[in-house]
């Protein structure tokens, strides 16, 4: 795949002398449970590469799902993370919280300004050619830096690229270089350890993963279901009955090994210290909270032989301290092979970043999407990657 990168985007305004303001598709959807500013870090370098050039760069993002109603609503204001941005960007940004639809792109004049949330809009999310086109007259040029967004069809993302020359940003970049190792020359073993709480959610990923991975880790609630379809009493336990026979499918038509738990940490409740327990012994009304401890180290094993990782999905209820030992057992054996030189480690997800904590800046390369990650690791092609692709 060969992107029409920031070099590419350099030479275009370089042979066009009247190319100066440039609208920059960021993901500004910043998680509200944590503080986390990652998604603004992120298309720093890009904003920087433009206003080097002596550009003028309009910033555009969603925020959250508002639905008809919120339109406009100070929760779904892009006003309420405005002054995260603008420390983190480091300079003195414009917010408009005007409608586009009353704003006259000329009378704009400041270095950098950030447009109101795309999503108060309904024309955003159908991808409408007219929204897009008034969207595209606030600037002479188009950059998708929104890894993250780029498996929406919205007009942001999409229509705007047929109104505008368009390019790649630093982040989107960075992110499809990375991700790509998960499909091309694999360095291998390669182990995937899938997580979370819901296999529905997750059933993509694991056919993927299961088919060209070395090994596949199933960890999280999600294992529950796993075990449930190979007839362990999962009693209390989260799982999804009705996905019992796709599961099986999954184990059966796996190229990859399947590692499933074979103990577990089990409590009544969340709030009560678990017991570590075997699968065939959860008493009646516990539920499993964590991988127990034999499972954990057979992981360590695992991961400690492998030259890949991928990780997406928590492995334990790691928000509660009583169940979060697995998870930052595994977090510090994959930061520890990876700071060694011996792992490539590539984790993706909010709920999986929010889990390793402080060793996310020891893994190779954390990504900044959800969904968009789901996806493209599953081998879907992203809509808003098209239009950057040189044919
Ligand atoms: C994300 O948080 O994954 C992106 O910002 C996309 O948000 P969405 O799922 O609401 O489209």
């Amino acid at each position: 795949m060969k992107l029409k990168t920031f070099d590419t985007f350099k030479q275009y305004v370089k042979d066009n002398d009247s190319v100066n303001r440039c609208i920059v598709r960021c993901d500004l959807n910043l998680p509200s449970s944590v503080k986390d500013l990652s998604r603004v870090y992120a298309v720093k370098d890009t904003v920087d590469g433009i206003l080097n050039l002596g550009m003028r760069v309009i910033l555009i993002s969603h925020y959250k799902r508002p639905k008809l109603e919120d339109k406009f609503r100070r929760e779904f204001s892009l006003s309420s993370i405005v002054n995260d941005v603008r420390k983190v960007l480091g300079m003195d940004m414009q917010f408009i919280e005007s409608s586009i639809f009353e704003l006259n792109p000329n009378v704009i004049d400041s270095k950098i300004v950030l447009l109101e949330n795309l999503r108060f809009y309904d024309g955003e999310t159908q991808n409408n050619i007219d929204f897009a086109k008034i969207l595209a007259s606030f600037g002479d040029v188009y950059i998708n830096d929104a890894f993250s967004v780029s498996h929406r069809e919205h007009a942001s993302v999409c229509a705007i690229t047929k109104l505008l020359p368009s390019f790649a940003g630093f982040t989107l970049e960075n992110e499809l270089l990375w991700l790509s190792k998960l499909s091309q020359n694999i360095d291998r073993p390669y182990t995937a350890i899938i997580g979370g709480s819901k296999v529905s959610t997750k059933m993509n990923i694991l056919k993927k993963v299961s088919q060209i991975a070395d090994n596949l880790i199933i960890a999280g609630a999600m294992a529950n279901t796993f075990l449930a379809a190979r007839d362990f009493k999962m009693q209390s336990s989260l799982l999804e009955k009705d996905l019992c026979n796709e599961a099986i499918e999954i184990i059966n038509s796996s190229k990859a090994k399947i590692i499933l738990p074979t103990d577990c940490v089990v409590s009544a409740n969340l709030e009560t210290p678990g017991i570590q327990c075997n699968l065939e012994e959860i008493p009646q009304g516990y539920s499993c909270y964590d991988i127990g401890a034999k499972t954990t180290k057979l992981i360590q094993k695992i991961i400690s032989q492998s030259r890949t990782i991928l990780w997406n999905g928590a492995i334990g209820a790691f928000e509660y301290s009583n169940f979060g030992r697995a998870t930052e057992i595994v977090s510090k054996e994959i930061a520890t092979q990876t700071q060694c030189g011996k792992l490539t480690s590539i984790v993706g997800g909010g709920e999986t970043i929010a889990s390793i904590g402080s060793h996310k800046k020891d893994m190779s390369f954390v990504s900044t999407a959800g969904g968009a990650f789901l996806e493209f690791v599953s081998g879907f092609e992203l809509p808003g990657l098209r239009p950057l692709i040189i044919t």
